[in-house]
């Protein structure tokens, strides 16, 4: 079975082709640049460039995967949650293929998507249900912070999500307090390396919350009112190195011991993350530390599966039409709700 796979629901463009759980390709175009000059992604930007990209995009997919239009056996695309203009480019482009090479189309769920992309193995990349077991899985990215039960393969409960801000969100923020570049993560990341991450203490909302939610904008707060006390810092590149240590420390401390809390509670045997931040080096340390601690199993996605692709979009989709749990699309089905208004 070839599904190809469209993901537009943020700033990456992205297609994949997946055959019989092989990733065939997975070409993703990143619109980062174009958002860092405003600090931030701007959607009708996005949604602009997504348009530009995405014929190009499939194209070399397509050819990088070897594979005709007549071999595809069915497309997918990002259904939601993200950009709602974003998301139209992708899921109209999928709709077109689908309708010109009269193959079935499927729209998936970007969150449930993230669920599985930690199960595509290093290279080769293929999806390894074979080793699927039941998780719990952290999903933290610039938009969301969900903590779910995956109970069965296809099968899942949210158990918590944020009350405020994402946790790349945090990052993104508190970054630009103190005068990084957008997307602040991965500069945090690697201003922290030589930081005392005791220097200074942040708070660690809901940490003892006996809920699977988080809140971020507390301790973006206190970031700000820690900078307003404590100009001087700017200046000092080792101050500043212990301050994003510091700040990262509390970030990764809610997300790891609310994961594993979650684990235990459940009794589940496995641990799963992914989403942007998953790429943050110390969340990965302290995710792999607590799992061995307390007898769990890992799996964190490949960083490049950790951020948005079409890979898992396809991969989940050519599951649902193997197990026979897709819904058959009517062609009123295939619009997507806040597309027909
Ligand atoms: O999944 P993603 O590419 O896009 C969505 O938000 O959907 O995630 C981007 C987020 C940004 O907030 C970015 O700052 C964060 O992931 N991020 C990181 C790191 N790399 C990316 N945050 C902390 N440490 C990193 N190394
Ligand atoms: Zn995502």
């Amino acid at each position: 079975m070839t599904v190809l796979a469209i993901e537009t629901s943020c700033d990456e463009t992205s297609v994949a082709i997946v055959r019989d759980g092989a990733v065939l390709s997975n070409i993703v175009a990143s619109q980062v640049k174009l958002h860092a000059e405003y600090g931030g992604i701007v959607p009708e930007l996005a949604a602009r460039e997504h348009l530009r990209n995405i014929l190009p995009v499939a194209r070399t997919a397509m050819r990088e995967a070897g594979v005709t239009p007549n071999q595809i056996y069915a497309v997918a695309a990002t259904q939601g949650p993200g950009l709602p203009n974003a998301l139209m480019i992708g899921f109209k482009t999928a709709q077109a293929l689908a309708f010109a090479l009269r193959k079935p189309l499927l729209g998936i769920n970007h969150h449930e998507a993230h669920l599985y992309s930690p199960w595509i193995t290093s290279a080769p990349h293929r999806a390894d249900f074979d080793s699927f077991e039941p998780n719990v899985s952290l999903i933290v990215s610039g938009g969301h912070t969900l903590l779910v039960h995956v109970e069965a393969e296809l099968r899942h409960r949210v158990l918590g999500s944020t009350l405020d801000d994402a946790a790349g969100e945090c990052f993104d923020k508190a970054a630009k307090l103190i005068g990084l570049p957008y997307p602040g993560g991965p500069e945090m990341d690697r201003l922290a390396e030589g930081g005392d991450a005791k220097a200074f203490d942040f708070p660690r909302p809901l940490l003892h919350d006996a809920s699977d939610d988080f809140s971020f904008s507390g301790l973006k707060t206190s970031v700000r009112y820690f900078l307003r006390d404590h100009p001087e810092l700017l200046h000092d590149t080792q101050r500043l190195g212990d301050l994003c240590a510091s700040v990262q420390a509390a970030i990764v401390e809610v997300l790891v011991t609310k994961t594993i809390r979650a684990a235990r509670r459940l009794s589940v045997g496995c641990v799963t993350a992914s989403g942007g931040v998953t790429c943050n080096r110390v969340l990965r340390r302290e995710l792999a530390t607590a799992c061995s601690r307390n007898g769990l199993k890992l799996r964190l996605a490949e960083k490049a599966f950790c951020t948005d692709n079409a890979a898992m979009i396809a991969i989940l989709a050519e599951r649902k039409f193997l197990t026979g749990s897709e819904q058959t699309m009517t062609d009123a089905d295939v619009m997507p709700s806040w597309a027909l208004g």
